[in-house]
């Protein structure tokens, strides 16, 4: 089974930022295969990713839950969107990704939403990693049903305000019925040392401090041009931060930048 990384936290806060840096870091850590899993309707993951995805699996879904031609050889639309899932996969050597997109009609959105559900477990289960980078809110992770989470990161601003909004977040994430076996804090566009209440805040929010995250002039050089977060240079600050936390969260790596 992989180890799934999660994240989540408000809108803008850089979770999709942080998953392209933690997929480059994955594997710069040794990692052999990595799943990148857009889960955020308004995808952009494959931007940072620096990739072009044809279809989201919300489209494919949306195609098969529409057709009224038989499924090819009379199978089932679940064993149909199965067999089809894997084709929409962006390969490259670095990572696959999977967009997940939003199905565009009312009506079949749960029953669709459950066999992608299903589908991105059995695909999960040939990678050692897996990425999932999510909306603002938490909701669509309850509608998973037998993956759990092992990390989830809760990204938030550097101010007091949103990291007490990552709290509650995390307040919300314990009446889902998922398992996430760890929970942390991190505080993106941050120089350390942290201003003492800002520190202060992190303390009380409930969750461990993962990382800090640097405000990087190569991220915006990137966004700027169109790049992928993989095109950044080894040294760059944000990536040097993504590097470190993976390592902490992944226990299997936690030798690997020591
Ligand atoms: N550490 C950082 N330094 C500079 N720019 C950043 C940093 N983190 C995120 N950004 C920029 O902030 C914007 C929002 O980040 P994004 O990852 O898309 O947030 P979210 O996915 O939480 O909505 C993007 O334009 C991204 O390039
Ligand atoms: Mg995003």
């Amino acid at each position: 089974m992989a180890f799934t990384i999660a994240l989540a936290g408000k809108g803008g806060t850089g979770k999709t930022t942080m998953a392209a840096l933690i997929v480059r870091a994955l594997r710069e850590l040794g990692a052999r295969s990595v799943l990148a899993v857009d889960a955020d309707p308004n995808s952009t993951l494959h931007e940072a990713l620096g990739v072009e995805v044809e279809r989201s699996v919300g489209e494919i879904t949306e195609e098969m839950m529409k057709s009224t031609q038989a499924t090819p050889g009379g199978m089932s639309k679940d064993a149909w969107l199965e067999l089809n899932v894997h084709r929409y996969v962006v390969e490259t050597s670095e990572f696959d990704l999977l967009s997940m997109g939003r199905p565009e009609g009312p009506g079949c959105y749960c029953y669709a939403n459950n066999l992608v559900r299903g589908c991105i477990d059995d695909l999960s289960r040939s990678y050692e990693y897996v990425v999932m980078d999510n909306e603002a809110g938490l909701e669509h992770l309850s509608r998973r049903t037998t993956r759990d989470v092992n990390a989830l990161l809760i990204v938030s601003d550097p101010s007091v305000r949103g990291v007490r909004t990552a709290g509650r977040l995390n307040e919300l994430a314990d009446e889902l019925d998922i398992g996430i076996d760890s929970r942390y804090i991190v505080v993106n566009r941050v120089d350390e040392p942290l201003d003492p209440m800002l520190a202060r805040a992190i303390e009380e929010c409930g969750l461990p401090l993962l990382g800090t995250v640097p405000p990087d002039e190569g991220i915006i050089r990137c966004d700027l041009e169109g790049l992928g977060l993989l095109d950044l240079p080894e040294d760059s600050p944000a990536l040097v931060a993504a590097r470190k936390m993976t390592a902490s969260a992944v226990p299997a790596l936690r030798q690997a930048t020591v």
